[in-house]
């Protein structure tokens, strides 16, 4: 399954949405804040920042140092909040130790919750009420990845590896919502192989590079690899074992070009809709 094509066509529904608030006046604004000089942190940033720029988005990177204590970043947040140039904030994770994530998820406005982590945005997926919802970009690129390849979820046996609240929840929470039977399985769970094998749709994010081989996957499976991970030449590589897996499974997404592109597009899209919504 190819992101990477997948993505430069919703960027084109974006670009033009992009056109028709600029016909209002209105351009998206996207801050996105790195906290510390974390080098795969500043990679992700970048890109976000250039990808912003080249939709026509009012793009904002606020860089501050890791020594900023929790209540001076929730101070940069609510200048941000109240900012009307600005739809979305994005906080760059992993934050520095001092500070506590769930504090600043809970900082940022929910209607500028361009990460869908707010526990307003998390709640409201959960009781499948999303119109006028941001969700988590990289869960909602997933879907738009299966909804473009015309893979059912219906009745299918879904397993997911990894419980995160940027990946494995809301990616449960939307397949759930769309009649999937989910399983979220995790570094806990007994015998793994076996549950992978059963899955219709494997859906990988464990952080691991080359974590799982043909023999974790059952034939015909869709499988979807997360993971942004570096092999022993530093090369980027997924959590799956593209080479062995690929001839087993249906649909099988390659790392680089796969998820990564749909999640920066998904959250350029998703500023727009703020934008969208705000001004409704
Ligand atoms: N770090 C890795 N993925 C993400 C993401 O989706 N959002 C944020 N804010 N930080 C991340």
């Amino acid at each position: 399954m190819d992101g990477k094509a997948l993505a430069a066509k919703v960027d084109v529904a974006t670009k033009n949405k992009v056109q028709k608030l600029a016909d209002q006046g209105i351009v998206p604004g996207l801050v996105v804040i790195l906290v510390g000089e974390d080098p795969a942190s500043q990679i992700y940033v970048r890109n976000k920042e250039r990808r912003a720029k080249k939709m026509g988005l009012n793009s904002v990177v606020r860089k501050l140092p890791d020594t900023i204590s929790e209540s001076e970043l929730i101070e940069v947040i609510h200048e941000y909040n109240v900012n009307p140039k600005i739809h979305a904030i994005l906080v760059q994770l992993p934050l520095p130790a001092q500070i506590d994530e769930f504090h600043i998820t809970m900082a940022i406005a929910p209607e500028k919750d361009v990460d869908g982590f707010h526990p307003l945005n998390l709640g409201r997926l959960l009781v499948n009420k999303v119109a006028k919802t941001p969700v988590a970009c990289t869960p909602q690129g997933i879907m738009t990845i299966l909804n473009a390849y015309h893979i059912s979820l219906s009745g299918k046996k879904v397993v997911i590896i990894g419980r995160s609240t940027i990946v494995g929840k809301p990616m449960a929470a939307l397949l759930v919502n769309a009649n999937a039977t989910v399983t979220i399985a995790h570094s806990h769970t007994r015998h793994l192989s076996e549950v992978t094998r059963e899955a219709d749709i494997l859906i990988v994010a464990v952080g691991i590079a080359h974590f799982i081989h043909a023999k974790d996957v059952k034939e015909g499976a869709v499988v979807v690899d997360v993971g942004m991970d570096r092999d022993a030449d530093n090369k980027l590589v997924g959590d799956v074992d593209f080479e062995s897996v690929k001839p087993k499974a249906a649909f099988l997404t390659p790392v680089p070009k796969g998820v990564g592109p749909m999640t920066i597009t998904t959250l350029m899209a998703q500023t727009v809709s703020l934008a969208e919504w705000s001004s409704e």
